[in-house]
């Protein structure tokens, strides 16, 4: 093919998707690997389009608690790993918790997504108490977690409790290369187990991957796209992999910003309704990916609300941005990049659209 063949080749294909919300293997490869930086926008304004037709302009926002950093576990990528000896190590009380909701509720935020390390201090009753605290003082807000793996029980009294969402981002759909991200006592099986608890119990879910992990290949994030349309999330999660000083990656490269666009587009042409959220990995590559992540079809900013004492050791990644700004700041920032790009930040809980009320 010349090259105005392969353009239009290309070309044809976005449409394809847009369409009928699925390609071939091949084709998604293709997709992937496509270096024409005109067909980036043109994937980017089909993104758009489906997203405004479900969505309009509107961005939702998300108020991020990273309420302990403590870790179980040992990921190869992450800075809060357990054998991270060089992480500074911290729980907030429930008070604290209890606090930043607060602030955030006043600050125009209806969704609080309370994230953390696989911290064992946290039981179940532990976070049920927090979880239902929070529903009682702000009824309409949503409450997401993202804790990481439990047992379907567990997951279950926490949704009985009122959490209405749940993020537990996939990480990669290859089970080789989950084993190579992931230590021994870590299990692909039982990650996808609780995918599927956490959809059958009747949370809003979210996976989701990095992109440029270490040992990923294109095919890989072929079967990420293909895994996603089978489990039909209602949220999914995606940033580039960005190397941490204290883990065996230090020294290797980041995820593109290119390649991130390229699935965000994708990711909302598959799955038109999705949320998907410009995320704060994407802004750290590059000053503007947040603001370019939602012009390629993203629709959630999660500007962070931990207490700014705690902020710089919820390191998963080096050079993470906003650690040092007060979520006040954060959100005004937030509400004049999404603004610049001619979206609009709203005061919504920002459901899926099948589980608006
Ligand atoms: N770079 C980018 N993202 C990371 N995460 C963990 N470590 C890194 C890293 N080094 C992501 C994982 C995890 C989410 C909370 O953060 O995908 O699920
Ligand atoms: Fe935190 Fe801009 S979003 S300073």
């Amino acid at each position: 093919m010349d090259n105005t063949d392969k353009h239009a080749y290309y070309i044809a294909l976005a449409d394809k998707l847009a369409e009928t919300r699925d390609l071939t293997d091949e084709e998604f490869l293709e997709v992937l690997l496509c270096d024409d930086k005109e067909f980036d926008s043109y994937l980017a304004q089909k993104a758009r389009d489906v997203r405004e037709k479900i969505y309009g302009k509107e961005v939702y926002l998300r108020g991020l608690v990273e309420f302990s950093n403590y870790c179980k576990n040992n990921c190869r990528y992450c800075g809060i790993r357990r054998d991270n000896r060089n992480a500074q190590r911290y729980r907030l009380s429930e008070e604290e918790i209890f606090q930043c909701s607060d602030m955030g509720y006043d600050l125009g935020f209806r969704t609080i997504v309370l994230q953390s390390g696989e911290d064992p201090y946290y039981t179940d009753e532990r976070l049920v108490n927090i979880v239902r605290g929070i529903k009682e003082r702000h009824p309409d807000c949503a409450v997401t977690l993202s804790i990481g793996e439990r047992e379907k029980e567990s997951y279950r009294k926490l949704f009985e409790a009122g959490a209405d969402r749940y993020l537990l981002r996939h990480e990669t759909a290859n089970k080789e290369h989950y084993e190579y991200l992931h230590p021994a006592e870590m299990s692909f099986d039982h990650r996808m187990q609780c995918l599927q608890d956490l959809k059958d119990i009747g949370f809003q879910v979210g996976a989701g991957m990095m992109i440029g992990s270490p040992g990923q290949k294109t095919e890989h994030l072929v079967e990420d796209l293909r895994f996603l349309r089978k489990l039909q999330p209602e949220m999914v999660g995606i940033g580039p992999f960005i190397p941490h000083h204290d883990t065996e990656y230090a020294a290797l490269p980041a995820g593109t910003v290119e390649m991130t666009l390229r699935l965000l587009s994708v990711i909302r042409l598959m799955l038109p309704e999705v949320l998907l959220p410009a995320t704060t990995a994407l802004g750290t590559i590059d000053p503007m990916g947040r603001e370019k992540g939602i012009l390629a079809g993203a629709n959630v900013v999660m500007p962070n609300l931990s207490p700014s004492n705690v902020r710089g050791k919820y390191l998963l990644y080096d050079n993470k941005i906003c650690t040092g700004d007060e979520a006040a700041e954060c959100i005004r920032c937030m509400t004049a990049r999404v603004a610049s790009v001619g979206y609009e930040v709203v005061q919504k809980r920002g459901d899926h659209i099948k589980f608006a009320k």
